[in-house]
């Protein structure tokens, strides 16, 4: 094959494409031959054999991971993971308000249609993150003055979102995180704009709408927290379950279960715990995702291999856990390497060692997490 120069690609790019904005796009969606133009034999000597095998062999459970837009147009090597070892994305900013909605007017879809072109590229689901959320809001949204103006931006903006990509985007976090950290029963909900104006029944109008706009979507909630060995996480799943009792009983769709899976390293799965909490959704009739797993390592121990090991058998507990319940529809890490990762931001180390929570490592070198999943996604 020939391997066209960078010259070559960003003139034949420039004559495609002529605004800026299109040409990041571009460059996003041909990162492919843009990366073995720019870097030669190296970059294919990178892409080893396994990864048409990889793809050609389509685990039972689809695998996925959550997308930095940024890395993939600075990162070369990061597209190309991606491109490897994924058959799901999910953006993991480009679909929140304060990313789509810097104000009332404005739907800036550009990184989301992005992302969206490049799943479709290559063979891949993108799942849709997320339409309601306490967090993530710009400033507008915070300030949201009446219940009136809060149901009419909030159907605003799911018509619109989910509209864009009906068809496209078949599984939506509708609901992203509406447990209180620590519930009690007369407040089991976490405070929001959203909650504050129209009270629970935010999450039946988010639902309905969402439902209404694409009835073939499937509608997920998803949240934290609903593994670890101790009672605020049981005061956690005890409340989950009553709302989801609630919005059965008030005929509200409602399909799965987003797990998140932001594992808390030291404290080890609470595997009977999480069993139970998943056979009780599955008894109601709801499918479970995995949808951002990923292992905080700020407690374990430094050496490398100790700690790789310890977020593995983690990783593994969990799914294990929750596939001896129900498998799961999907199992998304909330980013796929080390070098890309939210977990440094809140949970960095006291001995000053690189976070290690993803199943790659910085270098993009497989880690023992990376066997896990696809050992279990592998399986029928
Ligand atoms: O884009 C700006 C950049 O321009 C600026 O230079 C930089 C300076 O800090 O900030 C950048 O924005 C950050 C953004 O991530 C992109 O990296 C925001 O400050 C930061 O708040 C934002 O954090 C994200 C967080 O959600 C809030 O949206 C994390 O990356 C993202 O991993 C995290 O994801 C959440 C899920 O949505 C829900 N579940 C928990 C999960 C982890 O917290």
């Amino acid at each position: 094959m020939r391997i066209p120069s960078i010259a070559a690609i960003m003139l034949r790019l420039a004559e495609d494409w002529r605004d800026a904005a299109t040409l990041k796009r571009a460059l996003f969606m041909r990162r492919r031959d843009f990366v073995l133009g720019a870097l030669g034999t190296s970059a294919l000597s990178y892409i080893k054999p396994g990864l048409a095998l990889a793809q050609s062999k389509r685990p039972a459970i689809p695998y996925g991971a959550a997308i930095r837009d940024g890395a993939m147009v600075d990162d070369p090597f990061y597209p190309q993971a991606i491109i490897k070892y994924c058959q799901q994305v999910v953006g993991e900013g480009n679909l929140k308000w304060i990313t789509l909605r810097p104000d009332r007017e404005t739907f800036a879809f550009a990184e989301a249609d992005a992302l969206m072109a490049f799943a479709d590229a290559n063979g891949m689901e993108m799942r849709g993150h997320n339409l309601v959320w306490y967090a993530g809001n710009p400033d507008w949204v915070e300030a949201i003055g009446s219940a009136e103006e809060a149901k009419t931006e909030l159907v605003h903006h799911i018509e619109t979102v989910v509209g864009r990509y009906k068809g496209k985007i078949r599984s939506w976090d509708v609901i992203n995180e509406p447990i209180a950290d620590q519930p009690r029963a007369e407040a089991p909900y976490r405070d929001s704009i959203w909650l504050k104006h129209l009270g629970p029944d935010y999450l039946d109008l988010a639902l309905r709408t969402t439902a209404a706009v694409d009835p073939e979507v499937q509608l997920v909630i998803n949240d934290f927290d609903f593994e670890q060995p101790n009672d605020k996480t049981r005061a956690r799943r005890k409340a989950f379950l009553d709302m989801v009792r609630g919005l059965q009983s008030r005929d509200v769709p409602l399909h799965a279960i987003g797990l998140q899976g932001h594992i808390q390293g030291e404290l080890g799965i609470d595997k009977p715990g999480l069993t139970a909490f998943v056979a009780e959704l599955a008894a109601m009739g709801l499918s479970v995702l995995v949808t951002e797993l990923d292992v905080i390592d700020k407690m374990l121990p430094g050496p490398e291999i100790e700690r790789d090991g310890i977020i593995a058998q983690r990783a593994k507990d969990y799914l294990d856990a929750i596939g001896a319940a129900k498998r799961p529809d999907a199992v998304l890490t909330w980013g796929i390497t080390d070098k890309h990762t939210w977990v440094p931001v809140w949970f960095s180390r006291d001995d000053g060692l690189p976070n290690r929570p993803l199943p790659l490592d910085a270098d993009y070198k497989p880690k023992p997490m990376m066997q896990v999943i696809e050992d279990f996604c592998a399986e029928q």
